[in-house]
C-alpha cells in the first residue's frame, strides 16, 4: 500500500523538477531573498489557494489564511503577519479575499453549531447583525449568503485599516493600499469589491459607499 506521505513527497519532487526545467536558476534566486509586492489575507478553504488563483510563483505573494478570512484586532497571529508584511517586507498591496460559498460564512449566517470555531465565527455573525435589516429584506437565502460573503470582506478591510500597523504606515507616508476582493468557486474569477483604501481619511464613508453598491447591485 502506498504511503500517503510518499505520494506527497513524490508530487513535490515532480513539481520541483518541472520548475527547474522551466527556469534552471529559480530556486537559487528564491533562496536569496523574499520580496513580495502582495499580501493576501484569505480563507483557509482548500479551494482558495493564493498563488494558484493569482497565477503567481513562490516568492511573489505573502499569505495569511484563517477560517472566513477574518481580521480581528486581538488576533496576535494575523497582526504579526500584517506587521511583518508592512514594516519589513513593505508590500504595496494588501488583498482581503473572500469567496462565495464559504463554509464559515454559511455556518455564521445560519447559526450552525460546529464547536470551538463558533466563537471565531461570532465575528462574522457580528457582520451579519450589523446589516441584518438589509439582508433580511433580500429574502432569498442564496443571495443573502453571497451578500454576507461580500460584506464580510468589506468589514475586514475596515478592520485592517483601523489597525495601528496601517495607521502608522500611512502616517509615515508609506505607499500601501488595501483591497477587498471575492472569488467565485464556479469560475475561478476574482471580483473587486471597490473599496481601495490607501489613507485613513474618510474610511467610514468609503465603507458605507461600498456596502450601498453591493445592495444596489442585488436589487
Ligand atoms: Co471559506
Amino acid at each position: 500500500m502506498t504511503n500517503h506521505l510518499d505520494f506527497l513527497l513524490e508530487q513535490n519532487r515532480l513539481w520541483s523538477q518541472s520548475v527547474k526545467d522551466r527556469d534552471h536558476d529559480f530556486f537559487r534566486h528564491l533562496a536569496m531573498q523574499q520580496n513580495p509586492k502582495y499580501f493576501w489575507i484569505g480563507c483557509a478553504d482548500s479551494r482558495v489557494s493564493a498563488n494558484e488563483i493569482l497565477g503567481l510563483q513562490p516568492g511573489e505573494v505573502f499569505v495569511h489564511r484563517n477560517v472566513a478570512n477574518v481580521v480581528v484586532h486581538s488576533d496576535l497571529n494575523c497582526l504579526s503577519v500584517l506587521q511583518y508584511a508592512v514594516d519589513v517586507l513593505r508590500v504595496q498591496h494588501i488583498l482581503v479575499v473572500g469567496h462565495y460559498g464559504c463554509g464559515g460564512v454559511t455556518a455564521a449566517l445560519y447559526n450552525t453549531r460546529l464547536g470551538l470555531i463558533d466563537n471565531w465565527l461570532r465575528h462574522v455573525q457580528d457582520v451579519r447583525d450589523k446589516h441584518r435589516v438589509r439582508l433580511m429584506a433580500m429574502g432569498c437565502p442564496d443571495r443573502q449568503l453571497d451578500r454576507l460573503c461580500e460584506l464580510n470582506v468589506l468589514e475586514q478591510v475596515l478592520n485592517l485599516s483601523e489597525t495601528t500597523i496601517m495607521r502608522d504606515a500611512w502616517a509615515r507616508g508609506q505607499d500601501v493600499t488595501l483591497h477587498g476582493l471575492i472569488y467565485g468557486l464556479h469560475d475561478g474569477i476574482l471580483h473587486d469589491l471597490n473599496m481601495p483604501v490607501s489613507t485613513d481619511n474618510e474610511l467610514l464613508s468609503r465603507y458605507e459607499a461600498a456596502v450601498d453598491r453591493l445592495f444596489a447591485s442585488s436589487k
